[in-house]
């Protein structure tokens, strides 16, 4: 069984470079033998976590992210970096999904030993770097597995000029590394779905 990963950028913008980057991510874990589920997180248009609309009855929404979860072994994520942190965006919807499921059961143990690969982008020269500490210690929390390595492409302008496309080959080559880290960390664990 080939391991599954969800994909997705924390950005919601035409041209981001986090949703070029990611494409570039998941084509190496596709390489590596994973089947890779990419989506826009602007498909899903979540309102920010509010335990009232909670309350009132959890968005259709959040349990389509928290059947994806479920049926994933894995996330790939390519964060921008907002005032060196991850983008509220990501927060939002590792919140939300984080809440308890439709039956009952826990939305965190749809985490629980996945294992998840990080990159990141930015126009800067340090490409988000700081955006992948945070991120690295929020998906840590939430009980993923986070493969150390990580790359984060900064003058992302220049490098980044389309969807999948990485103009730097040191850099592609380390991007498709940590795609490949995350299937072979699966593979030995012998942790498919
Ligand atoms: C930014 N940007 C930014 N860049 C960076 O390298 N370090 C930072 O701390 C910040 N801070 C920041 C805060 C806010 C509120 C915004 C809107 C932007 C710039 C950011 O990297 C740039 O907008 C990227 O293009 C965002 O990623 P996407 O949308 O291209 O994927």
């Amino acid at each position: 069984n080939a391991p599954r990963l969800l994909a997705f950028a924390g950005s919601l913008r035409q041209g981001s470079f986090n949703r070029r980057l990611i494409h570039v991510l998941a084509e190496g874990a596709r390489s590596a033998g994973a089947e890779v589920t990419l989506i826009e997180l602007r498909d899903y248009a979540l309102p920010i976590y509010d335990g009232d609309i909670e309350a009132a009855g959890v968005p259709e929404q959040v349990r389509q992210l928290q059947q994806l979860m479920g049926g994933h072994d894995g996330l790939l994520i390519s964060t921008p970096e907002y005032n060196g942190s991850m983008p509220a965006l990501l927060k939002n919807t590792l919140d939300w999904i984080s809440r308890p499921t439709a039956d009952g059961g826990s939305g965190v143990a749809l985490f629980q030993d996945k294992v998840a690969g990080i990159v990141s982008a930015s126009p800067g020269p340090l490409g988000g770097l700081r955006s992948l500490l945070v991120l690295r210690d929020a998906l840590a929390k939430l009980g993923l597995i986070v493969v150390p390595q990580q790359v984060a492409v900064g003058q992302a302008a220049d490098k980044l000029p389309d969807y999948g496309v990485l103009a730097d080959d040191r850099q592609k080559h380390q991007v498709h590394g940590v795609g490949a880290a995350v299937v072979r960390h699966l593979t030995r664990a012998g942790v498919t779905s």
